[in-house]
C-alpha cells in the first residue's frame, strides 16, 4: 500500500489516541548486571490508548506485544517450588490466590502477585542466561492459587524504561483509577 499524505491523514484519523503521559507501570523480575535477580518497576513503552474497538470503545488499552502460547497453572495451598529461573521471558498473570516471588540474593523483598494492581501483570525475565539463582515461588493461603504464564514470541521483552528499582507499588498504577 502507497501512504499519501490523504491516506496518512486519514488513517491518523482513525488510530487510537494516546492517553497523555498515562504509561503502563508493571513490576519486572529481571537480573542486575552481577546476576542476582531483582524487582524493577517498569515503564512501558507501548501507549495507554483509548480503543476504538466494536464493544470497549472509549476504554484505555495498550497492546503488550505478540506472545508464543498460554500456560494454565494450578498450585496447591502450600506450594513451594524453589529458586528457579523463568523459563523464558514471560507475562505472568495471577488470576486467583497468592504467589509469593522471593529473591534468593535478597531474603526480605517479597513480591505479593494477586489479581489486580499493582502487581497483576508482572514481567518474568530472570532467565537461566541472566541470573544465577532465579527467583523463589511459594503458594501459602489455604486455597490454591491459579496463574497465566504467557511467553513472548523470540523470547522479546517488551520495550520500557526503568521507573524505579524495587517492584511497582499501588503509588505506580494510581493513573488507572482516573481513567
Ligand atoms: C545486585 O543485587 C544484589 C542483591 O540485591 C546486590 O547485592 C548487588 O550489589 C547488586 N549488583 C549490582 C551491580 O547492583
Ligand atoms: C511456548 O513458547 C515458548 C517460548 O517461545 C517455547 O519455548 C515453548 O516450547 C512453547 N511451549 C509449547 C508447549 O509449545
Ligand atoms: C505512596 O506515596 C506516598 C506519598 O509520597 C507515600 O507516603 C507512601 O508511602 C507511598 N506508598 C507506597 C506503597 O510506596
Ligand atoms: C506510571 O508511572 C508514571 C511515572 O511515575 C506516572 O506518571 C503514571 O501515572 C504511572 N501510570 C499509571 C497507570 O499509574
Amino acid at each position: 500500500m502507497i501512504f499519501t499524505k490523504a491516506t496518512t491523514f486519514f488513517l491518523g484519523t482513525l488510530l487510537p489516541i494516546a492517553v497523555q503521559a498515562l504509561s503502563l507501570n508493571i513490576t519486572a523480575v529481571t537480573a542486575n548486571a552481577t546476576g542476582s535477580s531483582v524487582f524493577e518497576c517498569w515503564a512501558l513503552c507501548a501507549p495507554l490508548e483509548i480503543t476504538t474497538q466494536p464493544g470497549l470503545v472509549g476504554a484505555a488499552s495498550s497492546f503488550l506485544g505478540d506472545v508464543a502460547n498460554m500456560t494454565y497453572t494450578v498450585t496447591s495451598a502450600g506450594f513451594d517450588g524453589g529458586d528457579h529461573h523463568a523459563p523464558y521471558n514471560q507475562w505472568v498473570v495471577p488470576l486467583s490466590g497468592l504467589g509469593i516471588v522471593t529473591l534468593p540474593d535478597d531474603p526480605g523483598d517479597d513480591l505479593y502477585a494477586t489479581r489486580g494492581l499493582p502487581n497483576g501483570l508482572i514481567f518474568a525475565a530472570d532467565t537461566a542466561d541472566v541470573s544465577h539463582l532465579g527467583h523463589g515461588g511459594v503458594f501459602p493461603g489455604y486455597t490454591s492459587t491459579i496463574i497465566l504464564q504467557i511467553p513472548t514470541v523470540g523470547n522479546k521483552v517488551p520495550e520500557h524504561t526503568v521507573l524505579h528499582a524495587g517492584q511497582c507499588t499501588s503509588n505506580d498504577t494510581i493513573g488507572l483509577d482516573a481513567l
